[in-house]
């Protein structure tokens, strides 16, 4: 097989990326290691900044989401018993988001791909990587049980945190950055409305808890856990009751309850892997970063990335000049350490850490008095919750 652009993973930056090269005009083949079922029904975040659902919309992807997503203008912020609500176009000139599950997202461009564009191959897992430095790389992949080869002219890694594309980097060119938290998420869905019509992110002492929503219908919720927990320690009511002290407030509003109907843990880390590029073989979404999941930016990064390669890529059939593509890594990281430094930050904000001190509380405490009561505070959490442009 050959093609002009091989994609590693049919997760959002994959699925994306192929849209944005058939509308190009540049034919592409994805390789997806799971079944068509696992790709559109992996849970991850929901919130879709202005930019990423602008790009969708330009993709002709947005039908959907412009049916059923909702759009938010703010999130509230709790803490010490208060509710602070940041509106977001009113300090950002008119910015907002939209909530609308990653899930969905794969749903729409796997319904299009299908339809529409080249070869997407479900249950082909890319074993390696090869002859990246050359200008004839290769996926090699076993699809039905056979090995292949597909031959290309561009990969891109867009197979996630545990993929193989990023291993084809050599050691001596790589650097990777990383750190780890010692919590991590438990999220749940339930069958109620959700409790309040925007997310709320709330600090406890007890630790930080997040509402959020699918639907009008469906709410999504999270709660802050030791590192390593397992999902199936946490009963139902246990956790209800968990979410009631951590989101409660002083005014006496009140958690709807309902039938959970998933529970998972999320770990929480921070990783960059640099540079992007090795070669013709570049990396996009997961493959290159992880963001801890507090303000969902990482969806939003792997837009980002593959928005630049496309855009990359055919200038340089447009105009034979490689300079954009040659840009690929540094203007991809300018975007993805901004975004690090959010997602850093709103966690730190958030999250008592465990054996914090005393003195750290305060210090939490007091950067969220100076959110809810200076606007330039504010204004910086704005900008970066509906996020960084991608130009
Ligand atoms: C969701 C996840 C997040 O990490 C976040 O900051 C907001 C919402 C969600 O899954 O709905």
């Amino acid at each position: 097989m050959r093609t002009t652009v091989g994609i590693v993973g049919a997760g959002p930056a994959g699925l994306l990326l192929a849209r944005l090269l058939h509308v190009a005009g540049i034919d592409s083949v994805v390789l997806e290691s799971r079944d068509r079922a696992y790709a559109e029904n992996r849970q991850r975040a929901g919130i879709l900044e202005q930019g990423t659902a602008d790009v969708l919309r330009a993709a002709g992807a947005g039908e959907r989401m412009d049916r059923t997503g909702l759009r938010h203008d703010g999130i509230e912020l709790r803490f010490a018993g208060r509710r602070h609500r940041v509106d977001f176009p009113a300090l950002t000139g008119g910015r907002s988001v939209t909530v609308y599950a990653q899930t969905e997202v794969c749903k729409d461009l796997i319904a299009l791909q299908l339809a529409q564009g080249g070869p997407l191959l479900f249950e082909a897992e890319a074993l390696a990587v090869e002859d990246a430095a050359t200008d004839r790389p290769r996926v090699r992949f076993r699809h039905e049980g056979v090995e292949d080869v597909l031959e290309c002219d561009y990969v891109v890694g867009c197979d996630g945190f545990r993929g193989v594309a990023r291993t084809a980097f050599p050691a001596a060119v790589t650097r990777v950055f990383e750190r780890t938290y010692p919590f991590g998420w438990l999220g749940i869905l339930a069958d109620v409305p959700p409790s309040h019509d925007e997310l709320v992110y709330a600090r406890h002492a007890r630790g930080f808890a997040l509402l959020s929503m699918r639907s009008p219908s469906v709410s999504r919720l999270y709660l802050q856990v030791p590192q390593g927990t397992d999902a199936r320690e946490w009963a139902d009511e246990a956790i209800w009751d968990e979410l009631d002290r951590r989101l409660a407030t002083d005014d006496g509003w009140k958690l709807e309850r309902g039938p959970i109907t998933q529970k998972s843990v999320t770990a929480m880390r921070s990783h960059v892997h640099e540079p992007m590029r090795h070669g013709r073989l570049f990396l996009a979404g997961d493959a290159a970063h992880i963001v801890p999941p507090t303000g969902a930016k990482g969806l939003n990064l792997a837009v980002g990335d593959v928005v630049t390669f496309a855009r990359a890529l055919t200038h340089q059939r447009d105009t034979g000049s490689s300079a954009l593509l040659d840009a690929y890594s540094a203007t991809c990281l300018r975007r993805v350490w901004q975004a690090e430094r959010f997602s850093c930050d709103m966690t730190a904000l958030l999250h008592p850490a465990p054996g914090a001190t005393p003195f750290e509380e305060r210090l939490q405490l007091a950067r969220l008095e100076r959110i809810a009561a200076s606007r330039a505070a504010e204004t910086d959490l704005a900008e970066g919750y509906t996020g960084f442009s991608f130009d």
